[in-house]
């Protein structure tokens, strides 16, 4: 896999992807989601009303085995797209941070080491993970404790399209392979604005839609026999893992999301394509 450039901006107007997934699946609405009241849980179309509980049993089910997956299923690269992301945010001591989906909790310590880094020790972080489902949350609480990490982070169990925060309360805000997995990705982006303070930042790292063809043809064939396999194997749990490559080719594109993001209020939006768009990184600020 190619490697992030931490260094290169996230500019806007990026060159950006349209070159389509291998193989999406039939009768999908062009933003990735399903229509009418239904919205998409891989390839099926269930009532948007179910999908948070099917998506937090995907969750329930993953959370002890889902960091040792992270790194089996992309040989560690997550955690150079982390970083990367982190290096964007550029995080200062006394901002309000906010990672929503934050799961077990790998955005949220960069995120403080990063300003403590700056801020050197003792510098007054203030990282809020927040995530619907308290099963992954108590994996990122347990590995806190693991590495000392006890001041500066706050969990709390909560809604991306309800967050349980006042108006204009956070800096930044950021969400690591969260958005796909929200129901109703519109409303998150609206949350997302309404808790920013004014000048706040918005970043989403997700999966996204590969540049160049072939090599979309590859990888496509990869998650779709490797994610499976290896929640087989792994996690003793196949199922959930074809969810996850499911819900990744049903994704909306770097343009749509960009799109997406300008209609929530946000300017300056831009993104930034890593791994040739295997992942990308969306920002925008609400000025
Ligand atoms: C693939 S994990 C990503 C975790 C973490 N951000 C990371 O990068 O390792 C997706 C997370 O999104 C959470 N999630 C799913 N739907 C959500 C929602 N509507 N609101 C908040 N969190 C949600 C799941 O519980 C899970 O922890």
């Amino acid at each position: 896999m190619i490697e992030p450039d931490p260094s290169a901006p996230v500019s806007a107007g990026e060159a950006p992807s349209d070159v389509p997934p291998a193989g999406s699946p039939a009768g999908e609405a062009a933003d990735g989601t399903a229509d009418g009241g239904l919205a998409s849980f891989g390839y099926r179309d269930v009532p948007k009303a179910e999908k948070a509980g099917l998506v937090r049993d995907v969750f329930e089910s993953v959370a002890p085995r889902y960091d040792l997956m992270n790194d089996l299923m992309s040989g560690g690269v997550h955690r150079l797209w982390k970083n990367a992301l982190i290096d964007v945010v550029n995080p200062r001591p006394g901002e309000k941070l906010l990672d929503v989906a934050g799961g077990t909790g790998d955005i949220a310590f960069r995120l403080l080491r990063r300003v403590e880094e700056k801020g050197g020790e003792g510098a007054a972080a203030d990282v809020t993970v927040c995530d619907i489902n308290a099963a992954m949350l108590g994996m990122g609480r347990d590995r806190a404790i693991n590495r000392g990490l006890l001041r500066g982070l706050t969990w709390t169990t909560g809604d991306a399209e309800k967050l349980p925060f006042p108006d204009r309360s956070f800096d930044a805000y950021t969400i690591a392979f969260g958005l796909r997995n929200v129901t109703d990705i519109d409303l998150a982006l609206g949350e997302a604005f309404r808790v920013l303070k004014p000048g706040g930042r918005y970043y989403c790292l997700e999966f996204s839609k590969v540049t160049s063809a072939p090599v979309g043809r590859v990888y496509d064939a990869y998650s779709e026999r490797a994610l499976p396999f290896f929640g087989r194997i792994v996690a003793r749990d196949a199922e959930s893992y074809r969810y996850l490559h499911e819900s990744i080719r049903r994704f909306p594109s770097q343009r749509d999301l960009a799109a997406r993001l300008g209609r929530a209020g946000f300017t300056q939006v831009a993104w930034r394509n890593m791994t040739l768009g295997v992942v990308a990184l969306h920002s925008g600020w609400r000025i």
